[in-house]
């Protein structure tokens, strides 16, 4: 067991070497090489990131690495190779820039790549086995965990590209949760390292949507939590582009509590001078209540519900009471 798992670790250390140099090597590689400067990313950061490029062609990585010796089952298994129907092996990942993924300890153990023009999927990832639990992870972890103890600060964004663009300018406080929500074992993981987690999830409806979801995990843990409104661009890796590390970390410094966040955004979607409107501004903010057990900050966001709305207490509380016995 143990030696296969080493092995697990070797082959795909490997195969981010074969991607990497692909990249910053070759011809074929040269495509991917001028897309990641397109995106404004320096020479260092290709380097950290251990950055690759998948070749366009069917069996490039098989081949030579069959040439080594490395059996193909091993390759099946890591998701790095496929088999189709008439028995022939072919590279799961082509034609795409390589995103290696790294455990806490810095092991690559899953990949993501990303096409180099629109289509799709956008981005292809690793299957789960053995070594990659998506849940278990973060994205960057490892190249963050420094900064994270030393700020006592953790911004949590969505991509990988989020990530390496923050970092590229200096900003190294910064890991993903791989585009799936965020999970109470990524807290774990966190625990030990900060105080504060920063969520800069994209400005679109996916993105708040995740972030709820996170917020909702997060909300009876340890961290204190806030979160970001980018007031233009997509996503952090648009932002700090656009605007700068320094722009993004003055909206990371004004980032608001997630009742905030909740109320905020409940108060721009819908009519506070409606009783329909104000029914569905409690909708939307009776979730972040509703996990939230210490009953003073209960009752403080309750309390806090009454005058945006020009609503009575009783009538929130009342409210509030009705949702719960809904949800059950
Ligand atoms: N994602 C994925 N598969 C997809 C789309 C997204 O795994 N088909 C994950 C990736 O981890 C991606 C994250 O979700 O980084 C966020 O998705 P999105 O915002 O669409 O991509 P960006 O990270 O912004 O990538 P880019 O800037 O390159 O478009
Ligand atoms: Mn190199
Ligand atoms: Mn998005
Ligand atoms: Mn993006
Ligand atoms: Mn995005």
């Amino acid at each position: 067991r143990k030696e296969h798992r080493d092995e697990l670790y070797r082959v795909n250390q490997l195969a981010a070497k074969f991607f990497h140099n692909c990249l910053t090597q070759t011809e074929m590689g040269k495509p991917g090489l001028e897309y990641l400067q397109s995106r404004g990313l320096s020479k260092e950061t290709i380097e950290r990131f251990q950055l690759g490029f998948a070749p366009n062609n069917w069996d490039k990585l098989f081949r030579s690495f069959h040439e080594r010796g490395i059996d193909e089952r091993i390759l099946i298994e890591c998701g790095l190779c496929r088999k189709n129907d008439t028995g022939r092996i072919y590279d799961y990942f082509r034609n795409r820039v390589m995103f290696p993924i790294c455990d806490g300890k810095g092991r690559v153990v899953a990949f993501g790549g990303r096409v180099l023009d629109d289509s799709t999927p956008k981005y292809l990832n690793s299957p789960e086995y053995e070594l990659f639990n998506k849940g278990h992870m973060l994205f960057a972890f490892d190249k963050a965990y420094r900064t994270i103890r030393e700020k006592k600060q953790v911004i949590l964004v969505e991509g990988y590209m989020d990530v390496i663009g923050a970092h590229n300018r200096g900003v190294t406080n910064v890991v993903a949760s791989l585009g799936t929500a965020y999970t109470k074992d990524q807290g774990r993981l966190l625990i030990r390292q900060a105080e504060e987690v920063v969520l800069a999830y994209d400005m679109d409806t996916a993105g708040q949507k995740a972030a709820r979801r996170a917020i909702e995990l997060l909300q009876d843990t340890e961290f204190k939590v806030r979160v970001v409104a980018m007031p233009d661009g997509k996503d952090p890796d648009d932002y700090v582009r656009n605007h700068g590390p320094e722009a993004f970390l003055e909206l990371v410094a004004k980032a608001v509590s997630p009742f905030e966040f909740y109320l905020n955004s409940a108060l721009i979607s819908h009519d506070s001078n409606t009783a329909k409107g104000k029914e569905a501004i409690l909708e939307e903010v009776f979730p972040l209540i509703s996990v939230t057990s210490n009953q003073i900050e209960r009752e403080n966001y309750l309390k806090a519900l009454a005058l945006p709305l020009w609503l009575d207490n009783s009538t929130i509380y009342r409210m509030f009471r009705q949702y719960l016995t809904k949800g059950d």
